[in-house]
């Protein structure tokens, strides 16, 4: 029995994919995020800064907390805000799910629309300019090195757990917080694990992803802690979240498709090999998207150009 709701943020299971696997020798296993209370990976980090924020008197009691986001993580500060009791107002770019914008007023959140032409740089001006202008304490899950802090201490301490003698590691790229954490703690448990991200295409949007080829690099990343990205079509991660809804019943959410996508393209190079993906959120925010338009076709687009870069 939990006495909190926060208690049960991480902790999350991991599930082997059985039918996904490409060849015997390659296992392939999903840390499914989505289990979190909010819904994804992003309880963490939320959870996380505003504890460390608390503790060292960054943050004050009842004090309002911004930021800027494409839904998880506004959706995580709603939740955790309204639990702690401080306000919460997210600037969301125009072209969030409705989906994210219902959650975020059930849960009490203030919302600011930014427009998405202008990229997700605008959103964090605007989320910089609300902080300084009027005092709120600013969540920064860009910039703060708490966020791959978070990961460090319990993602990865969760993955070795789970499953140690793992060989690659998939995940997302946003702020690129979990890449960076998780990354930095399974090569001290094993230089020899690879850390390998999915990145959406330029100009194409993946909720929750970001590409850095569209001009802005969160100055958490460092290119030097990833063995490979991959770039993901739309096309693509919208194929294969339906694959995984087919051949495992899993409902997961685009960017959890896109990571699929990617760790299948790297399976390509291994005959042996044990795989995590890293599935950031679960499919119920997207079920108006192509994706799950489950009687039409996904728009065409596969036209093998998903590129493997090496570092
Ligand atoms: C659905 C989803 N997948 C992946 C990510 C990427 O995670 P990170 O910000 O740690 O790079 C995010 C968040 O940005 C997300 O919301």
């Amino acid at each position: 029995m939990s006495q909190d709701i926060l208690s049960l943020v991480g902790h999350t299971p991991m599930v082997e994919l059985r039918s996904c696997s490409p060849k015997p020798g390659v296992r392939l296993f999903a840390k499914l995020e989505g289990q979190n209370p909010s819904g994804s990976v992003k309880d963490r980090i939320v959870a996380y800064i505003i504890d460390r924020a608390r503790r060292e008197g960054r943050l004050a009691a009842g004090q309002e907390i911004v930021e800027a986001s494409t839904g998880n993580t506004g959706i995580a500060l709603a939740m955790i805000g309204r639990r702690l009791g401080h306000p919460v107002r997210v600037v969301v770019p125009d072209n969030a799910f409705g989906d994210v914008i219902q959650t975020l007023k059930a849960l009490g959140a203030k919302i600011e629309l930014a427009p998405a032409r202008l990229g997700i740089k605008s959103a964090i001006d605007a989320a910089q300019e609300i902080a300084r202008g009027e005092g709120a304490f600013l969540l920064n899950q860009f910039d703060t090195e708490d966020n791959p802090l978070c990961h460090y201490e319990t993602t990865a301490v969760e993955v070795i757990e789970q499953l140690p003698d793992l060989d690659v590691f998939v995940c997302g790229l946003g702020t690129s917080g979990t890449a960076m954490g998780v990354g930095r703690r399974l090569k001290e448990h094993n230089p020899a694990i690879k850390i390998v991200a999915a990145e959406p295409r330029p100009g194409q949007y993946l909720q929750g992803l970001r590409s850095l080829e569209d001009g802005y690099m969160p100055p958490i990343f460092s290119a030097d802690r990833l063995d490979g990205k991959i770039v993901v079509s739309s096309a693509n991660a919208f194929r294969a979240v339906r694959e995984l809804l087919r051949r495992e019943g899993i409902l997961a959410g685009l960017s959890s498709g896109a990571v699929l996508h990617a760790a299948l393209k790297w399976c390509q190079r291994l005959e042996n090999g044990k795989v995590v993906m890293l599935f950031a959120d679960s499919g119920w925010k997207y079920l108006n998207s192509p994706a799950y338009a489950l009687d039409e076709q996904i728009d065409a687009e596969d036209d093998g150009l998903d590129e493997v870069l090496w570092w």
